[in-house]
């Protein structure tokens, strides 16, 4: 089962929307398989960051993500990475659609709730960076055949 990284960044604290973004992830059928409240360290957003350590937003993004906790949470289906891309929505709030976690309640880019991982690599790199192997829970889902088949439901 792929796996990726979801942050719920402090405005999606501050603005009581951490439920209400959980539920979208539960609803589509994403399993949790990490969670947590975490301040992050200046140094730790820079590595996590690193990619963007050229880009001229990059010391507000620091800022922001620093600012108040952050909830983390490792999320597993297949296509992990992409679908939960299309569950937060663009970047920018012009295009981000309706319907997406940022489409519906983002109006800034610099405020857009949720950050993930945007490939494989990205997601491993940043679930090391941010879980220990240990916090990572094993457990098998037991609407896993209602949701992809198997056992008898589709054959
Ligand atoms: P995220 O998915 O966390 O990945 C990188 C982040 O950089 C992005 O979401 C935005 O929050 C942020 N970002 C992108 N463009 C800008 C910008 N122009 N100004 C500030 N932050 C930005």
């Amino acid at each position: 089962m792929e796996k990726t990284l979801v942050l719920i960044k402090p405005d999606g604290v501050e603005r009581k929307l951490v439920g209400e973004i959980i539920k979208r992830f539960e609803n589509k059928g994403l399993k949790i398989i990490g969670l947590k409240m975490i301040n992050i360290s200046i140094p730790l957003a820079k590595k996590l960051y690193e990619m963007h350590k050229n880009k001229p937003f990059f010391k507000y993004l620091i800022k922001f993500t620093t600012a108040g906790p952050n909830i983390a949470l490792v999320l597993g289906s297949r296509e992990a990475v992409n679908v939960v891309r299309k569950i937060i929505g663009a970047t920018t709030p012009e295009e981000s659609r309706p319907g997406s976690i940022r489409g519906d309640y983002a109006i800034h880019e610099r405020f857009n709730l949720v950050h993930s991982a945007d490939s494989k690599g990205n997601a491993e790199r940043e679930i090391r960076l941010l879980f220990k192997p240990e916090e990572l829970c094993k457990y098998s889902q037991i609407l896993h055949p209602w949701l992809y088949g198997g056992k008898g439901i589709d054959r």
